[in-house]
C-alpha cells in the first residue's frame, strides 16, 4: 500500500505512469467511457481549509470511478473539536477504502497516514500540493510541453513552489524560482530537491529576481501571494510582492510559445494581470479540469497498489 504525500516518495516512472492512466481516463471519459474501477469504494476527504477544484474534481472523480466520496469538513466531525489524529486515522480507515486531506501542517498528514490502513492522499498542506502539480504535468505533456522544458516559478515561496522543485527533481526538467527577499522556500526542501536533481540532472536555480527567471523559460508560473491561513499578512505581502505580477510585459521576456500555468484560485492584478490570464485562459482551466482526470489516474493507482 503506498501514500500519496508528496513527489519525494515516487520515482520519475511512477509519476509518468499515474500521468498515462489520468491521460487514459480523460481520452474514454470524453468518449463517454466510463470504468467502474473503484465500484462500492468510499473515499473520506477531510478539509480543513476551503477548497473549489479539490472537492469538486476528488468528488466527482470517485463517483465516476463507481465509488462515493464523503465530504467532511472540520467543523462537521470530532476532529475539530480534538478528537486525537491517530484516533481519527483509525476510524476512518476501519471503514472507508482511500481519505484525501487537505490541511495546515505536513506533519498532520504524515501522522495520519502512519495510523491509517488505507492509502491516504495530500489535497494540500501548508509545505505541498502534489496532486496539483501531477494535473499540472498533465497538461503540460498534452500541449507538448514537456520536451526541453525551463519552467520559471515567480512568487511566494510556497507548497506550491515546493512542488514544483520536487516535480522538476524528480523528472529532471530546469526550474527558475524567484521569489521576493524574506519569502524563499524552505531550506529542508531546497536541500532534499537539490539533492534529488543530482541524480535526475534537473536544473534548479533560486533568486530574488522575476524577471531573471523568466527569461527564455517555456513554461511561467505563480500562485496567490497569500495562501490559506496566511489572509491577515495579505496587505504587507502586496506591498513586498511588487514587481512580482506577472503581466504581458513579464511574459514577453519568456521564451517565444511559452506557456502561462496558475493552479488557481487566482487574484486578478496581484500575482496575475487580468489581460495575461485571460490570455491564456485555455490552458489554464483545462488546468484545472485536469485536476478531475489526474486525480483518477492517482486513485486508481493507488488501489492497484493495495492489490498488489
Ligand atoms: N488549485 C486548488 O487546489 O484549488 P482549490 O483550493 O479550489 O481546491
Ligand atoms: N498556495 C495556495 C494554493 C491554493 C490552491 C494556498 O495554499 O492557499
Amino acid at each position: 500500500m503506498r501514500h500519496f504525500l508528496t513527489l519525494r516518495d515516487f520515482t520519475k516512472e511512477e509519476i509518468l505512469e499515474i500521468i498515462d492512466i489520468g491521460l487514459e481516463i480523460k481520452k474514454n471519459l470524453k468518449a463517454g467511457i466510463y470504468k467502474e474501477e473503484l465500484k462500492n469504494q468510499t473515499l473520506a476527504m477531510i478539509f480543513e481549509k476551503s477548497s473549489t477544484r479539490t472537492r469538486v474534481s476528488f468528488e466527482t472523480g470517485m463517483f465516476q470511478l463507481g465509488g462515493h466520496a464523503l465530504f467532511l469538513s472540520n467543523r462537521d466531525i470530532h476532529l475539530g473539536r480534538g478528537e486525537p489524529v491517530k484516533d481519527t486515522a483509525r476510524v476512518i480507515s476501519s471503514m472507508c477504502d482511500m481519505v484525501m486531506i487537505r490541511t495546515f501542517e505536513h506533519s498532520m498528514i504524515e501522522e495520519f497516514a502512519s495510523f491509517s490502513k488505507v492509502p491516504v492522499i495530500n489535497g494540500l498542506t501548508d509545505s505541498f500540493h502534489p496532486v496539483q502539480l501531477l494535473a499540472d504535468y498533465m497538461t503540460l505533456v498534452e500541449y507538448g510541453m514537456q520536451h526541453n522544458l525551463v519552467a520559471a516559478y515567480v512568487g511566494d515561496g510556497n507548497n506550491m513552489t515546493h512542488s514544483w522543485m520536487m516535480l522538476a527533481a524528480k523528472l529532471g526538467f530546469d526550474l527558475r524560482v524567484a521569489t521576493p527577499k524574506g519569502y524563499e522556500v524552505d531550506q529542508d526542501v531546497l536541500q532534499t530537491a537539490l539533492n534529488i536533481a543530482k541524480d535526475s540532472g534537473a536544473k534548479i536555480t533560486f533568486g530574488n529576481d522575476p524577471k531573471e527567471a523568466v527569461q527564455g523559460a517555456t513554461v511561467v508560473t505563480t500562485d496567490t501571494w497569500a495562501s490559506m491561513g496566511q489572509e491577515d499578512e495579505k496587505e504587507q505581502r502586496i506591498k513586498d510582492f511588487k514587481g512580482y505580477m506577472v503581466d504581458e510585459a513579464m511574459m514577453s521576456l519568456a521564451a517565444s510559445g511559452a506557456k502561462f500555468l496558475h493552479c488557481l484560485p487566482a487574484y486578478r492584478g496581484q500575482e496575475v494581470s487580468e489581460a495575461l490570464l485571460e490570455k491564456h485562459s485555455e490552458i489554464v482551466f483545462n488546468e484545472a479540469e485536469n485536476r478531475l482526470h489526474a486525480q483518477k489516474g492517482l486513485m486508481v493507482w493507488l488501489n492497484k497498489q493495495k492489490v498488489n
